[in-house]
C-alpha cells in the first residue's frame, strides 16, 4: 500500500510510475482505467490483485493508433478494419488474434487479444509518450460500479494505487462496446458506449450475444455485474412508491423527478437524451451508497441508441 495518495494532471508522473511497472489509474471516454504495462507480465499480475479479479477475465489492450495494432494481432479483418477506421479513437473494442508479444495472462490464455483506442486526450497523449500499450479493465473492485470520475477511484482504490490521472468526468459513461468475428459475422459481445445502430451503419446487420456466465472458454460479462452496494429493483416507480410506504427509498428515474418528503430521487435526464443518462449512470448507482436508503429502485430506458445498454447494465446491477 501507498501511503502518500496522489491524483494530479500530470503525464510525466504517471509515465514514471508505468515504466516502473506499477498500475495508475488512467481517464478514458468510457469510463477510469487501472492501467500497467501489458507486456510485462508482473504488473498486469498487480492489475489483477488490486481489482481482486479472477485471472480467467482477460483485459483490454489500449493503444494510441490503428497504425499500431500490427504490433500485437496477426491480422484485421476487413469489416473491423472498418469499424476501427470509423469509431477510433472511441468507445468500440476489438476481439482481433494476438501475437505471442501479448502475454497469455492479458487475454487468459485465449487466441483473440481486445484491443481499443481511448478517446481522451491526456490518455492519448500518455500512450504517445510510452512504448508499450497499456492493459487497463475498469477501475473499481471486482463486480462493482465502474468509476467515471477520479473521485470515484480515489474512495475505492485510493490507498491501493500510487497515482491517478485526473481527465475529468468521463463523457460517455459507459464502457466500451466489444466487437469481433465468428466465421463471416460480426458480433457484439457487450453492448456499451458505441450504439448498434452506429455499427451497423457502417458494416451492416450484426449478431449481439451477450455472455453471461462465467465459464472460463468464453469470457464476456458475469451476469451479476456493476452492481452498486444497495440491492437494485428494475420496476414502475410510482407504483412501487405507492405499495412501500414504510421503505426508505432511492429512485434511479430516467426523466421524471419523484422526490419528495419520503423519496429522494436521482434523475439522468431532464430532457430525455440517452446520451446524458448514460453519462450519468454510474454516478448515479454510486449516489446511494452512504445514505440510509433500503432500496434503489430504477425504470427500463427505451431500449434504442444508448438507452440499450444502459438497460443491460441495470439488468446486471439488479441481478446481484
Ligand atoms: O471502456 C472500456 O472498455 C473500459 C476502459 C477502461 O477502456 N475497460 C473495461 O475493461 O471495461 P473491463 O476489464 O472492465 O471489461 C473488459 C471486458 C471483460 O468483460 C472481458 O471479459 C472482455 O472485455 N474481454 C477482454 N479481453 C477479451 C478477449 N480476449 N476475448 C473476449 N472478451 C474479452
Ligand atoms: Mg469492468
Amino acid at each position: 500500500t501507498f501511503i502518500c495518495l496522489m491524483i494530479g494532471y500530470d503525464l510525466d508522473v504517471a509515465k514514471a510510475f508505468l515504466q516502473e511497472g506499477k498500475t495508475v489509474a488512467i481517464p478514458t471516454e468510457t469510463v477510469y482505467g487501472l492501467a500497467a504495462n501489458a507486456l510485462d507480465k508482473e504488473a498486469v499480475l498487480s492489475i489483477f490483485q488490486i481489482k481482486n479479479r479472477p485471472h480467467f477475465d482477460p483485459l483490454i489492450l489500449h493503444t494510441h493508433a490503428i497504425s499500431e495494432f500490427e504490433k500485437y494481432v496477426t491480422h484485421v479483418p476487413k469489416p473491423l478494419q472498418l469499424l476501427a477506421e470509423a469509431f477510433s479513437p472511441g468507445p468500440i473494442t476489438l476481439l482481433l488474434p494476438k501475437k505471442n508479444i501479448i502475454p497469455d495472462i492479458v487475454t487468459s490464455g485465449l487466441e483473440n487479444v481486445a484491443i481499443r483506442i481511448p478517446n481522451h486526450p491526456l490518455t492519448l497523449e500518455l500512450l504517445r509518450n510510452i512504448d508499450f500499450p497499456l492493459a487497463a479493465p475498469s477501475a473499481n473492485p471486482f463486480g462493482y460500479v465502474s468509476p467515471t470520475t477520479a473521485e470515484h477511484v480515489n474512495k475505492q482504490l485510493g490507498t491501493k494505487i500510487p497515482y491517478i490521472l485526473d481527465g475529468g468526468a468521463c463523457n460517455i459513461g459507459l464502457e466500451s462496446t466489444i466487437v469481433g468475428m465468428e466465421e463471416d459475422q460480426i458480433v457484439v459481445y457487450r453492448l456499451g458506449g458505441l450504439s448498434i445502430e452506429a455499427i451497423e451503419e457502417v458494416v451492416g446487420n450484426v449478431t449481439v450475444q451477450l455472455n453471461q456466465s462465467s465459464n472460463p472458454a468464453a469470457p464476456g460479462m458475469l451476469k451479476s455485474h456493476y452492481a452498486p452496494r444497495l440491492p437494485l429493483i428494475i420496476t414502475n416507480i410510482q407504483e412501487y412508491i405507492q405499495a412501500h410506504p414504510q421503505q426508505k427509498i432511492g429512485i434511479i428515474s430516467f426523466i421524471h423527478d419523484y422526490t419528495n418528503e419520503y423519496a429522494n430521487c436521482f434523475r439522468l435526464s431532464a430532457d430525455g437524451n440517452l446520451n446524458e443518462a448514460a453519462q450519468n449512470l454510474f454516478t448515479a448507482l454510486r449516489h446511494f451508497d452512504d445514505t440510509d436508503v433500503e432500496v434503489i429502485i430504477t425504470e427500463k430506458l427505451p431500449d434504442s441508441f444508448l438507452g440499450r445498454a444502459i438497460n443491460d447494465r441495470l439488468t446486471r446491477a439488479a441481478a446481484h
